[in-house]
């Protein structure tokens, strides 16, 4: 485990390990939550990273662990795709997780990738103040990251209007909006965590936890929790650059 300006960074061996560290981790927090406060609000990140630890938490051994009924699922970040689209992280999230587990679905709060951008995210951001209240705060964000250093839906370059809780910015390299959370809600967050495996993502990660600070750059450098608790899970892939 490494203390690095940017959180708690714990090196796992392989991916199996990192899922298996994610899905413990969901679980203690949404233990916690749920006996501190009643109930337990997570952003479930997008990409494929995430799949494996969803798909451990839809399972047996981890399904029964927790009260779902108890449980707000939100989005860090979604395509603006419908909700069929396989390029949907609400379809990926579904297909791994939400299917298999008696979360209320109107406990499950999905981004509207196939409206109108602007009009998309300014309603998940009522929605969310609906949930959450005025100033939301997130029990638990799960994020990814980028080869390109991004996470959520930061890319390199692309600015995020942090006045807002969500922003649908234009990402060049996509020809297209996104939906993200921003900066600004993601850090009020009372834990972050990002989980990242692969040889293909080791400069990113060594960029993002290096000493050049440059947000805009590596996007994801933006994660600095006001007082949450920021945790990397990585793999030694995911590590092994100088
Ligand atoms: C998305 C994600 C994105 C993802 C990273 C890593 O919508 O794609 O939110 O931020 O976490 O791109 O993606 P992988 O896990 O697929 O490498």
């Amino acid at each position: 485990m490494i203390s690095a300006p940017s959180g708690q960074v714990t090196i796992l061996p392989d991916a199996g390990a990192v899922a298996a560290a994610l899905a413990d981790a969901v679980i203690a927090a949404a233990t916690a939550a749920i006996a501190a406060r009643g109930t337990f609000s997570i952003a479930l990140a997008g990409g494929s990273s995430p799949r494996a630890a969803y798909e451990l938490l839809a399972g047996a051994e981890y399904r029964e662990c927790v009260d779902w009924s108890r449980i707000l699922c939100l989005f860090g970040d979604e395509r603006c795709v419908a909700p069929t689209d396989d390029q949907s992280n609400f379809k990926m999230a579904s297909q791994a997780l939400l299917d298999h587990v008696a979360i209320p679905r109107e406990n499950i709060v999905r981004m509207r990738g196939e409206d109108e951008p602007g009009q998309a995210a300014a309603a998940y951001a009522d929605e969310l103040c609906k949930r959450l209240g005025p100033a939301p705060v997130i029990d638990l964000v799960l994020l990814g990251l980028g080869p390109d250093a991004h996470t959520a839906s930061w890319f390199p370059g692309v600015a995020i209007n942090d006045d807002l809780l969500v922003d649908a910015p234009f990402v060049p390299k996509f020809g297209t909006n996104r939906l993200t959370l921003t900066p600004h809600v993601v850090n009020a967050a009372r834990a972050v965590l990002v989980a990242t495996t692969g040889s293909e993502k080791s400069a990113a990660l060594a960029a993002v936890l290096g000493k050049e600070r440059d947000s805009l750059r590596y996007p994801a450098q933006r994660l600095a929790p006001a007082s949450g608790k920021l945790t990397w899970l990585v793999d030694s892939a995911a590590a092994s650059a100088p």
